[in-house]
């Protein structure tokens, strides 16, 4: 029996890294998972990487419309909605002096809006079905201590954070059978980390950062989190956050 058997997942940002890793864990343990992206090609390789019982469908996090006819897609397609990984993402780096309105306000609606409306609408979707859900928010660890360079990031991946402990205790609060955690990857090599450490597509004057003396992660060190926070296994687990960083934050 797989892990998660029987289960109906969606994945944000699934066509890349993280995302990724995550379809794969989930579809290999017997969920059935509606990948997500903006990138077609991305998403349609992922499900043919993932296996199983997989769709893909295209989908901006930023745009609430269509957060409505994803949800509506899933529950055609596949009867239910129990995982929801809002994992979408990009990062511009930038500290507070030199990071311009624009740059702020991106990051603002891709995570932190794209999250609210999956937090959102997940719930409405998952709160009548009676079985045990699970809603996985990707922040970072750059939501727990100080990261001068990533200023716009860093401040909605904290959002994140706490969004995903509001919105356990409204669950819990009103009975339903809804866990939500936040997870906190530190380094891992993805394109977004790999592109950034090339150099490629940074503002004018932003550097490389250098290599974390405490190493890179792999995605699925965080794909293996996702499949425990989907599963039962993790049932008393609920408005946490989980650290995945080879004790970076504690160390660093
Ligand atoms: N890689 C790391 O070290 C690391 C660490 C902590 C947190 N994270 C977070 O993990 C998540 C995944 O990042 P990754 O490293 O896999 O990056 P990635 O660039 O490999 O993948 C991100 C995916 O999100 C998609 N995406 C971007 N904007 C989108 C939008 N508006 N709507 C839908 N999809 C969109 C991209 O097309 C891409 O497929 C992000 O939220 C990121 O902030 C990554």
């Amino acid at each position: 029996m797989g892990r998660v058997e029987g289960k109906v997942a969606l994945v944000t940002g699934g066509g890349s890294g993280l995302g990724r890793a995550d379809c794969i864990a989930l579809a290999q343990e017997g969920a059935k998972v509606v990948v997500t992206d903006i990138d077609r090609e991305g998403g349609e390789e992922t499900v043919r990487l993932a296996g199983g019982d997989c769709i893909f469908l295209e989908h901006d996090v930023a745009d609430e419309e269509r957060w409505k006819e994803v949800i509506a897609e899933t529950l055609k397609t596949y009867g239910k909605l129990n995982v929801l990984v809002n994992n979408a993402g990009m990062l511009i780096p930038g500290d507070v002096e030199t990071i311009d309105t624009k740059i702020w306000r991106i990051h603002q609606q891709i995570h932190m809006d794209g999250c609210f409306f999956g937090i959102k609408y997940g719930i409405e979707a998952m709160k009548g079905n009676g079985e045990m859900c699970s809603i996985i928010n990707v922040s970072s660890t750059t939501a727990l201590i100080g990261y001068g360079d990533v200023f716009a990031y860093q401040a909605c991946k904290g959002a994140i954070r706490s969004m995903s402990k509001g919105a356990a205790t409204t669950c819990q609060d009103r009975g339903y059978t809804i866990r939500v955690n936040s997870i906190h990857p530190g380094v891992i090599t993805t394109p977004l980390v790999t592109n950034m450490q090339a150099g490629i597509e940074l503002p004018e004057g932003v550097e490389p950062p250098p290599p974390p003396v405490w190493g890179f992660g792999e995605p699925m060190d965080v794909g293996y989190m996702v499949l425990y926070l989907a599963s039962d296994e993790s049932k008393f687990v609920n408005g946490t956050e989980m650290v995945i960083d080879n004790a970076s934050i504690i160390h660093p």
